[in-house]
């Protein structure tokens, strides 16, 4: 491996240079998306083309010069592969056609396979057979309460109150739901490790709308099964989006790294989450800013974290409109800050 910066940073071994990488770097930031992006029917026929979702893998380490590739997928292709289809709307986010309202409902998808998701092994055995150990490649799912949201509520909400209503009423279904998405997960994942994952990332994008107690007892249990089961093999990365307030109990992942979220304090994170890689967490909005302050909100996040069990990156995803020579300032910032 020519740069291994993360896979040292993620094992809490010593870097000489804090690494860096973006989520969602592979997207409308750029051009050579956009131009893919236009030559297919819709997002899925990206998705499951394995060189054009190599191709999109490849073009922010190639032109932003990232420590990381990130395989170009989506966290929908776990529902899809248990049998809900979707649909990614222009500027509208997803919706699914059918949703999950009933044990009848949970009853007819089933727990996925390899078959549902061969296109996406394809994808990651080509995308490390074009990296060339450049740069280590990352896999990634939602957690099942992210995608359980999806599934009952069949698209993006402000309350996903459909979703919570499901937990407060019908509890066990709701664990029954949570366990068919976990058993998927949890074989999905272990799947795009032997392909060639050298890290796995789960996004709890949705996790920050819970209650503490609902968040231990509907998310963070599900996310725990998934860390037991891969971390023997590689490095797992959690994102808990918003739900710092769990922040002891998500201290007991058996996971090498927690991403957090611009709302989290570095000094507090580090009391807090002892013996964990750190990554994150700056907010996405500071990179619409001129250079000088871009420079100066990335130094000082690095003050606070320390050089080292880190990894650099935005808070969250980064938004579409975000120019792409802000956050290759972003980037270089980082690769500069100087370092003892
Ligand atoms: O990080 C990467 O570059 C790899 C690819 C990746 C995508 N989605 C591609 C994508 C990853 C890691 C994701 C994760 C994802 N998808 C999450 C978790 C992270 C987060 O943002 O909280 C979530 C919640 C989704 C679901 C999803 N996918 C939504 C709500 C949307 C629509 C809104 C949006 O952000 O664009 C998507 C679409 C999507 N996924 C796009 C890309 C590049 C844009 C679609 C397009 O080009 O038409």
């Amino acid at each position: 491996m020519k740069n291994d910066l993360i896979l040292r940073a993620v094992r809490g071994e010593k870097t000489e240079r804090v690494p860096v990488w973006l989520m969602r770097q592979a997207g409308r930031i750029l051009p050579g998306y956009r131009k893919i992006r236009e030559s297919v029917k819709d997002f899925q026929e990206l998705v499951k083309t394995p060189e054009l979702a190599c191709a999109a893998t490849l073009e922010p380490v190639d032109i932003l010069g990232v420590d990381a590739a990130i395989i170009f997928s989506d966290i929908l292709v776990v529902p899809e592969a248990m049998g809900l289809d979707y649909q990614m709307l222009e500027s509208r986010g997803p919706i699914f056609e059918k949703t999950i309202q009933t044990e009848k409902d949970i009853d007819a998808i089933r727990v996925g396979s390899t078959e549902n998701w061969t296109y996406l092994l394809d994808a990651i055995k080509l995308t490390r057979k074009e990296l060339n150990d450049r740069v280590p490649l990352i896999g990634f799912a939602g957690s099942p309460w992210t995608i359980f949201a999806y599934m009952t509520e069949g698209k993006g909400s402000k309350t996903f109150s459909i979703a919570k209503r499901m937990l407060y009423s019908e509890p066990e279904m709701a664990h029954k739901l949570l366990d068919k998405i976990t058993q998927t997960t949890i074989k999905y994942l272990k799947d795009q490790v032997a392909a060639g994952a050298q890290i796995v990332q789960l996004f709890d994008s949705w996790g920050g709308i819970l209650s503490p107690e609902s968040y231990e007892e509907f998310s963070l249990p599900y996310i725990a099964k998934i860390c037991n089961e891969l971390s023997p093999l590689v490095p797992v990365i959690a994102f808990p989006k918003g739900a710092f307030f769990s922040a002891k109990a998500i201290a007991k992942l058996n996971c090498a790294a927690i991403c957090l979220d611009w709302t989290v304090d570095p000094k507090e994170a580090r009391q807090l989450l002892p013996g964990k890689t750190l990554q994150g967490n700056l907010d996405p909005c500071v990179l619409y800013a001129k250079p000088s302050v871009i420079k100066s909100k990335t130094y000082k996040m690095l003050d606070q974290f320390g050089t080292q069990n880190y990894i650099a990156n935005l808070g969250h995803g980064v938004y579409p409109d975000i120019p792409m020579e802000n956050v290759k300032h972003f980037i270089d910032c980082v690769k500069q800050y100087p370092q003892a």
